[in-house]
């Protein structure tokens, strides 16, 4: 990712000048769009499955890896320390708010039992057993994520004032950089792109119909 120069006094006084000023709401949403990488990745692995075609087994290692670093111990974990809460206290999306914290349970299972699996992966129905867990992630978290953009994080604009809004988006860059050591979106985007071209599907142009 690019950074581009921004004069301190147009990003506030909270940042350094050269730094991005990235929102709460943006940061949650493009790790969404890598999350959204993952489950395209999936969905290859699972249609070669399904398709009796081979897959390198440590694709499904690389993005279960990714899965579990990026998105269930650093982007949920965000979203259940730092919205989630704040959501409840509002009293607003509760019901919401407690299927997506479920979901967010569920997934780490699933995700637990795919990297317990492709080790020792041997027989078709290993194979199948596979495919009908990483259907089952991407079942859930393409709804999962779409209500979070649409419903969820636009609401947060009308359960925090401006200020506490804008200091969220410090507080989670802060510590994105203290978790990855650097920015985490862009060492994980490196990592998704390597994943994509390991199954063949990262040339984006090769999806545009004749
Ligand atoms: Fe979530
Ligand atoms: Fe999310």
């Amino acid at each position: 990712m690019s950074i581009r120069l921004i004069p301190s006094v147009l990003v506030g006084c909270h940042e350094e000048e050269g730094e991005e000023n990235i929102s709460a709401n943006e940061d949650l949403m493009r790790e969404h769009g890598l999350l959204k990488r993952v489950l395209l990745s999936y969905d290859e692995i699972a249609r070669r499955i399904d398709a009796g075609q081979d897959f390198p087994p440590q694709a499904v290692i690389d993005g279960a890896t990714i899965i579990r670093k990026f998105v269930e111990d650093y982007h949920e974990k965000m979203e259940e320390d730092y919205l989630f809460p704040r959501f409840r206290k509002a009293g607003k999306l509760v019901d919401l708010v407690d299927t997506l914290d479920k979901q967010h349970q569920a997934g780490r299972r699933v995700t637990d039992r795919i990297l317990a699996t492709v080790p020792s992966i041997k027989t078709i129905e290993d194979r199948m057993r596979l495919a009908a867990d990483l259907k089952a992630f991407n079942r859930m978290y393409e709804p999962h994520e779409a209500r979070e953009d649409t419903v969820l994080f636009p609401a947060l604009h009308k359960i925090v004032s401006r200020h506490e809004y804008d200091s969220l988006g410090e507080q989670f860059e802060k510590i994105e950089r203290q978790t990855f050591g650097g920015d985490g979106f862009d060492i994980y985007l490196d990592k998704v792109s390597t994943l994509e071209k390991q199954l063949g599907i990262y040339d984006l142009a090769q999806f545009t119909p004749q």
